[in-house]
């Protein structure tokens, strides 16, 4: 039987947000349908393709399958919220200056998932970046104009040591 629904709060990009429903209901759900983060990008919904990643305690995670209430108390990032008062994350603004996104759908998984790879591996050879991406698909074929991005927001990184461009 489907768990009853119940007021779940969540701390998203800093703030805390409360919804209602089932425990079980995916993080993904929430952040689009309640909170009305629709960055998070729903597709596969199998936890095969990385656009709906999103960071959990600094972990960039699938947030298709992941149930809310598994992560009550955890602190969540989404796309909206990697910018700084306005200012773009590194990553973001890499992905910008590169041109690193056709369609976009798959591109707010990629940002996150690299820009959890830059804060733990600040100079991350390409074999790396490579590993770290490889479960996110793109079906528009934008890899090298990203790979391009991601080694530009890591030397953006290493020359501003705010992370800030
Ligand atoms: S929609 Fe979550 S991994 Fe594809
Ligand atoms: S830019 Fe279209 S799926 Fe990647």
């Amino acid at each position: 039987m489907k768990p009853a629904p119940r007021q779940i709060t969540l701390k998203v990009n800093g703030q805390v947000r409360t919804c209602t429903a089932a425990p079980d209901t995916p993080l993904a759900y929430l952040l689009r349908n309640d909170l009305g983060l629709t960055g998070t990008k729903f597709a596969c919904g199998l936890e095969q393709c990385g656009a709906c990643k999103v960071l959990v305690d600094g972990e960039a995670v699938p947030s298709c399958r992941l149930p809310a209430a598994e992560v009550e108390g955890c602190q969540i990032t989404t796309i909206e919220g990697l910018a700084d008062e306005g200012e773009l994350h590194p990553v973001q603004q890499a992905f910008v200056d590169e041109q690193a996104a056709q369609c976009g759908f798959c591109t707010s998984g990629l940002i996150v998932a690299a820009a959890a790879l830059l804060e733990q591996n600040p100079e991350p050879t390409a074999a790396q970046v490579k590993e770290a991406l490889a479960v996110h698909i793109c079906r528009c074929g934008s890899h090298s104009r990203v790979l391009r991005a991601i080694r530009r927001a890591a030397d953006m990184m290493a020359t501003n040591g705010d992370g800030r461009p």
